[in-house]
């Protein structure tokens, strides 16, 4: 009995102790894949990525019918910094321009979230068979017909952002990267299209809430 009351004293201490020594880290710039999972067991998305985390800029780029047949098919182009995205329609040459109300997204741990702890994937014993992950966590204002939401990421040691939860009580969506390699491949997929310059903001809706996880609800 004393040595549990201890030992949870001792796991206390170190946890808080532990909080004090992890600030957000923030991603690098890279290309990679993504997928998207709802998880109601449908696959959203299946694309490629490439993301600017000095300039806060993202391009993402689905193809509803490869690899696999999936529910959606997005060209995104995101600024972050300065609020504002573009739904490309490459096909057509299209291109709307819509205000960002919320600007988290997956790739990047906000710098207000809550560190949640380190677990090893896989084995920690066996070498080349175990991922070392820091989570955090935080919640979301009005994530969702109103409702708060919360999302929890995982990074690896180096700050690579693995796999990132987004729920509410009624929906929950999974974002996973992989391939990943630290550069912008093609810096031409974050510069806004000809087609797409000089388009005026689209209206957004009372109570519509437009970020990147809401292009997938
Ligand atoms: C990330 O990419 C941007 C845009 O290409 C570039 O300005 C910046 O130097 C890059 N940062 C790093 C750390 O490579
Ligand atoms: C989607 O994948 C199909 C099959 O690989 C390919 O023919 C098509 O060009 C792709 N579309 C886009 C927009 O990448
Ligand atoms: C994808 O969907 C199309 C049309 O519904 C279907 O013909 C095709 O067989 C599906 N492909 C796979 C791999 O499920
Ligand atoms: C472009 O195509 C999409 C569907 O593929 C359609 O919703 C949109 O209205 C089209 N835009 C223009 C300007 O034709």
């Amino acid at each position: 009995m004393y040595a549990d009351i201890v030992l949870f004293v001792f796991m206390c201490l170190t946890a808080g102790h532990a909080d004090h020594h992890h600030q957000p880290c923030h991603s690098h710039n890279m290309s990679g894949l993504m997928n998207v999972l709802s998880l109601k067991g449908e696959i959203r998305a299946v694309g490629t990525f490439t993301y600017d985390s000095v300039g806060q800029k993202l391009r993402f780029q689905s193809n509803e019918s490869h690899p696999t047949n999936t529910s959606i098919a997005l060209d995104l182009l995101m600024f972050f910094e300065e609020g504002i995205f573009y739904e490309i329609d490459s096909k057509n040459q299209s291109c709307e321009r819509k205000k960002l109300q919320m600007t988290s997204h997956p790739l990047d741990i906000p710098d207000n979230a809550k560190f949640v702890g380190t677990v090893t994937s896989g084995s920690s014993s066996i070498e080349g068979e175990g991922l070392k992950l820091n989570t955090w966590g935080g919640k979301l204002k009005k994530m969702k017909d109103g409702v708060d939401g919360s999302y929890s990421m995982s990074v690896t040691m180096g700050c690579l952002p693995v796999n990132t939860f987004y729920f509410t009580e009624t929906t929950s969506f999974l974002f996973s990267t992989y391939d990943v390699d630290l550069e912008i491949k093609d810096p031409d997929l974050l510069v806004v299209p000809s087609f797409c310059r000089g388009k005026p903001l689209e209206d957004t809706p009372e109570g519509t809430v437009n970020s990147f996880l809401h292009e997938f609800m």
